[in-house]
């Protein structure tokens, strides 16, 4: 997957981000809203070895630069019956709130309802996680109802979800 816009490029992460990813998933402030405050403990040859196992019909793990420098991931998951999941994660925490995130999602979205025959995306979020939130909000994003204290994070606390879906009549791009 290749998707640019402006300064912004998507594309597939390759075992030459392995290291990038794994220094990302050790940091508990990145990891934390996953569910992992204390960051991923694994290994750099753990990483390569699920990326090269990536397809775009399964699983894709992405990586989002701005101009050439890396600055975040995504991923997307086909879960069947034209439904996928996605992800997505700014790294550089200096990047956020400047709009990146809405227009990264934007591309992804209709690359993925465009070109790849989707015509459903779904997500969660945890329930504190308000910047994703407003950000689901302004795409177009259906809020399915939330599900309390549904899962433990890595330190045994219980964390609620809220589910969201979106369909391309709903689709609010900001890349257009
Ligand atoms: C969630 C995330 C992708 C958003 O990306 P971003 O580039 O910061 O998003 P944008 O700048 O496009 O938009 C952020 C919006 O959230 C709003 N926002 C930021 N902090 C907020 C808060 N604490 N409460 C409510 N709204 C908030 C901003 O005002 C902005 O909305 P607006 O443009 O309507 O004013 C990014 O913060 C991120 O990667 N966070 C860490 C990982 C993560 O949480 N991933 C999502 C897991 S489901």
């Amino acid at each position: 997957m290749l998707i640019k816009y402006q300064n912004l490029t998507i594309r597939n992460a390759g075992i030459e981000d392995a290291s990038l990813l794994c220094k990302w998933w050790s940091d508990g402030k990145i990891m934390a809203h996953a569910g992992f405050p204390d960051g991923i403990k694994t290994s750099e040859e753990v990483i390569a070895q699920s990326l090269l196992k990536d397809t775009d019909e399964v699983h894709r793990r992405l990586i989002l630069m701005v101009d050439e420098v890396a600055i975040g991931e995504m991923n997307v998951r086909n879960m069947g019956d034209h439904t996928a999941e996605i992800g997505i994660k700014i790294c550089d925490f200096s990047r956020h709130n400047q709009g990146l995130g809405k227009k990264f999602l934007s591309m992804l979205i209709q690359f993925l309802f465009e070109e790849m025959g989707y015509k459903r995306i779904i997500l969660d979020t945890n329930v504190k996680n308000l910047a994703a939130q407003r950000v689901y909000g302004s795409l177009g994003f259906t809020n399915l109802g939330v599900r309390e204290n549904a899962w433990e994070d890595q330190r045994g606390e219980l964390q609620s979800s809220i589910d969201y879906q979106l369909i391309p009549e709903d689709f609010i791009s900001f890349c257009r």
